[in-house]
């Protein structure tokens, strides 16, 4: 059998390992309520942005060139949609692979009447490498981010280097990447991480004190019900 040219040993090599890339989710396989489904049905099409290996054009997807929040991991969404519900000035884009939890998100734009969300149904790494431009964002929510506890998943953990120095960039100068965890250990290795991130400064020498303005979300009530400590961590991108 002839062997492979380089050409073709280095796109099969690109390929193979684009497919073993170590993914910070597993895909929940909870079922979508009848609501869900109807609205993911009916609403993707408006507010669903498909994913696209190129720079986004976000001012031209809301009609408006408002400042951009980026949040990872929205899950149910409802936190978010309270968030852009106060801030109509603000434009912001959830970025969930649950279907379940992005219909639960399209219901409630449709509840509230919301025109400043946006959704990508699709794994944050690649769209934040792929569709997010360079110092495009004043805002980065990450709240309650998957822990991986066991010591042989850390590797899956989605605050970790270099993906910390690819938000980072996607920052515009003063812009924040706001992380919330209630796992103190997933908050004692975020904190190290983004403190060792280029461009990255702590607001607070530590972890934050709790903003105010930030809705409960689904898996913090759960975190809050076991007991567990919340852990804020704030940072601003210089410049
Ligand atoms: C522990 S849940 C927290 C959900 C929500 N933020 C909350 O506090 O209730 C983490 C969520 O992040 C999502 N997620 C994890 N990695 C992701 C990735 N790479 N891209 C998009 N979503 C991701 C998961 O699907 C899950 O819904």
């Amino acid at each position: 059998m002839p062997s492979p040219s380089a050409e073709q040993g280095s796109s099969c090599a690109l390929t193979q390992g684009a497919s073993r890339q170590i993914k910070s989710y597993v895909l929940r396989t909870g079922r979508a309520t009848a609501a869900q489904r109807r609205s993911y049905d009916s609403l993707a099409e408006q507010f669903i942005v498909p994913f696209a290996p190129a720079p986004a054009d976000f001012a031209g997807l809301f009609g408006n060139d408002n400042p951009l929040t980026v949040e990872i991991g929205f899950g149910m969404g409802i936190a978010t949609a309270i968030i852009a519900a106060a801030n109509p000035d603000k434009n912001y884009l959830g970025l969930e692979v649950h279907r379940p939890g992005i219909g639960r998100l399209l219901w409630e734009i449709e509840k509230r009447s919301l025109s400043n969300i946006r959704i990508i149904e699709h794994d944050a790494v690649e769209v934040f490498q792929r569709m997010i431009p360079p110092l495009s964002l004043e805002a980065l929510h990450i709240f309650f981010p998957d822990p991986w506890p066991k010591k042989r998943h850390h590797k899956r953990r989605l605050i970790k280097r270099p993906f910390t120095e690819t938000l980072a960039g996607r920052l515009a100068p003063g812009g924040c990447l706001y992380m919330v965890t209630d796992w103190e250990d997933y908050g004692n290795w975020a904190l190290a991480e983004l403190n060792a991130t280029a461009g990255l400064v702590n607001a607070y020498q530590d972890f934050a004190p709790p903003l105010d303005w930030r809705p409960k979300t689904k898996f913090e009530q759960k975190g809050l019900a076991k007991n567990h400590a919340v852990k804020e961590l704030f940072f601003v991108k210089e410049g």
